[in-house]
């Protein structure tokens, strides 16, 4: 059976990493919209308009790895509270969470806004020390120039405007499930999320 799994929750709570796995265990395409506002913010960066830039935006030309660091995961938050930016965006990820195949679609409005209708709804959380340790790791190891304690502030300033703002802001649909990550092994967070989607189809 087809199915739409719906993945939120705020930055760094290991949303991405439970749908990847989830994807790669169901057999699912997998679409981190989080990559679409950031290859808006990057955009912005660079002097585009962003409303321009995300009507213009083309999935293939994404570069993930480009798009990874803090400068552009703040341009990114900017841009997703403009409406008419998270409007230009919506029927591109209404489309892929319809595939025939199944689809795992992560960010922070998808069980509430993209896919109100999606089978499986999951927020994922963490502490905010957690998060900040997870993502100090990961950007460190690629060699970015980070402290723990700027890449703290940097979640705590997204997580607020994320939250905050009037269009689509983060939150749990009310019928998702809530799993916080801070203790659980990534094997352990999949295995209960795997356990979910198992219930329902
Ligand atoms: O998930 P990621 O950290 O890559 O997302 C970058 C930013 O994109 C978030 O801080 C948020 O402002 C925005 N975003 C959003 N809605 C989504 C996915 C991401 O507003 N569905």
């Amino acid at each position: 059976m087809a199915l739409t799994i719906a993945v939120d929750g705020p930055a760094a709570s290991g949303k991405g990493t439970i749908s990847k796995a989830l994807a790669a265990h169901f057999a699912f395409a997998h679409l981190d919209t989080g990559l679409l506002y950031r290859a808006v913010g990057a955009q912005l960066l660079q002097g585009a308009d962003p409303l321009e830039a995300a009507r213009s935006l083309r999935a293939e030309d994404i570069d993930a790895d480009a798009l990874r660091n803090s400068a552009v995961a703040q341009a990114a938050s900017k841009v997703a509270a403009i409406p008419e930016v998270r409007q230009a965006l919506l029927d591109f990820q209404r489309a892929f969470a319809r595939r025939a195949g199944g689809a795992v679609l992560d960010g922070r409005d998808i069980g509430t806004v993209i896919c109100p209708e999606a089978e499986v709804k999951l927020y994922v959380t963490a502490s905010d020390e957690v998060r900040a340790e997870r993502r100090y790791l990961e950007l460190s190891a690629k060699g970015q120039d980070v402290t723990p304690e700027g890449v703290l502030e940097d979640l705590q300033a997204r997580d607020k405007r994320d939250s905050e703002r009037a269009t689509a802001p983060l939150k749990a649909a009310e019928d998702a499930i809530l799993l916080d990550t801070s203790e659980l092994s990534i094997d352990d967070a999949v295995a209960r999320c795997v356990a979910a989607v198992d219930a329902v189809r």
